[in-house]
């Protein structure tokens, strides 16, 4: 707790919380973490059974309409979001002024801010019902701009979304299909990047779900909101974990050399570290990677996936679950760790991920959205600061 008071009468104690660490901002009834016991739940259902009984699209109901969808309420779900599928025509100008070779998460989050020129007059912010169909018209549209972002970056052609497919197993047609062109999708590969998906759907106060909570406190465009959450989430700190993994497991490049940074990770003078070990919130087993890691080991097995990158990635897991050093500070791989493993064999390319990682956080961002609104005591975001520069200067030169 500090002192704010100066002299000029403006007296209080605040909290000084760097990184909120010990704060709560809001009330919420969306996602439950317990860090130590592993357990991780949206709305009351386990992680778990989500992930590996239900699709993302269940989940993404879920986390807007707060049940699970009957059948019937899938169905329409499904036929909706595939509805709005397409942008605006004009929108594919603004993907023309982009650079080549600009990354896919900065045309994603100038491309979600641009829908709002486009939809703005058709959302009254008060009415429930616009609400709901600006989150199926955002989750419908995001995996569209995100294809498109990825499809103009490669100076490859664009592929408009096929109404013939799920939602899941349409994303990856549109990275990786060419027009006209029938791809060969294995029900494995749309199964695991859809779990990736269900498992990055909410998290609760992480920075991206914030920043989206802080945009939206001042009453601004959702898309606004949204877009503010890709630019938190682009950050390596946060969705881009997962591509650091990667790259690092081609630094290490062969297992002869993983000891040697098996090594380096352990040295308290070296401050290398395992990209995909250890976890802020999660002490045990992150639950999340769980679930992946029995995935991985399926889709290399069903892929018959045979790299030196999964064996590097392999051994580096078996020394670490049983080195002291490791278990000691409870440093398991986490879901970036695993995730990374999963997109790679998908043949997703590395300045996808985090696009990947925003795909599936977009309903939880839109949940957390609804929330907001729909508490009446919901106040503008505006913390405090502890203020340390001078009071009062006098002028050095009096001109
Ligand atoms: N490799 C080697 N040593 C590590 C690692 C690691 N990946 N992570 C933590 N340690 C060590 C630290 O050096 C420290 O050792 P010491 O007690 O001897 O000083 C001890 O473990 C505790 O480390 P902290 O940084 O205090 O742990 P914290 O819980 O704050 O950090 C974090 C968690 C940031 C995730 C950390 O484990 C890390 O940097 N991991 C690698 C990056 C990564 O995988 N990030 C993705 C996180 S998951 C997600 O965002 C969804």
């Amino acid at each position: 707790v500090v002192d704010i008071s100066t002299f000029y009468g403006n007296t209080g104690m605040f909290t000084l919380d760097r990184g909120f660490t010990s704060t709560a901002s809001c009330r919420s009834r969306i996602t439950y973490i317990d860090g130590d016991l592993g357990k991780l739940m949206y709305r009351g259902y386990d992680i778990a059974y989500l992930a590996t009984k239900k699709s993302f699209l269940d989940t993404a109901f879920l986390l807007l309409h707060k049940e699970l969808p009957n059948k019937d309420e899938y169905k329409n779900f499904l036929l909706e979001l595939k509805k709005r599928s397409f942008i605006h025509e004009s929108m594919r100008k603004l993907f023309d002024a982009f650079p080549d070779n600009a990354h896919p998460m900065a045309i994603l989050s100038a491309a979600v801010s641009a829908l709002s020129t486009f939809y703005f007059d058709h959302l009254d912010m008060d009415s429930p019902d616009q609400a709901k169909e600006m989150a199926h018209r955002i989750i419908a549209k995001i995996p569209t701009i995100a294809a498109f972002s990825y499809r103009y970056s490669q100076g490859l052609p664009i592929i408009y979304p096929d109404l013939d497919k799920g939602f899941t197993e349409n994303f990856l047609y549109m990275i990786r299909g060419y027009p006209h062109h029938h791809i060969d999708l294995k029900p494995i590969e749309v199964k695991a990047l859809d779990t990736i998906f269900t498992l990055h759907a909410d998290h609760e106060q992480n920075a991206s779900t914030t920043a989206v909570r802080v945009v939206a406190s001042t009453h601004a465009h959702p898309y606004a909101a949204i877009s503010a959450g890709i630019g938190a989430l682009w950050g390596r700190a946060h969705g881009g974990a997962n591509e650091s993994v990667i790259r690092q497991l081609e630094l290490i490049g062969s297992v002869e050399n993983v000891d040697k940074f098996i090594a380096k990770a352990k040295d308290p003078n070296d401050p290398f570290r395992l990209m995909g070990f250890g976890h802020r919130v999660y002490k045990n087993f992150d639950p999340r990677a769980t679930i992946l890691k029995n995935l991985q080991k399926q889709l290399v097995n069903d892929l018959s996936i045979d790299s030196e990158l999964m064996e590097v990635a392999h051994r580096i897991e078996e020394i670490a679950l049983n080195d002291e050093y490791f278990i000691k500070r409870k440093l398991y791989p986490n879901i970036d760790f695993y995730s990374g493993l999963i997109l790679q064999a998908l043949k997703i390319p590395k300045e996808m991920f985090a696009v990947i990682f925003v795909i599936g956080r977009t309903p939880g961002w839109i949940a957390q959205w609804l929330e907001l609104k729909e508490q009446p005591d919901m106040k503008i975001a505006r913390p405090r600061q502890h203020y340390l520069g001078p009071l009062e200067r006098t002028p050095k030169y009096d001109i």
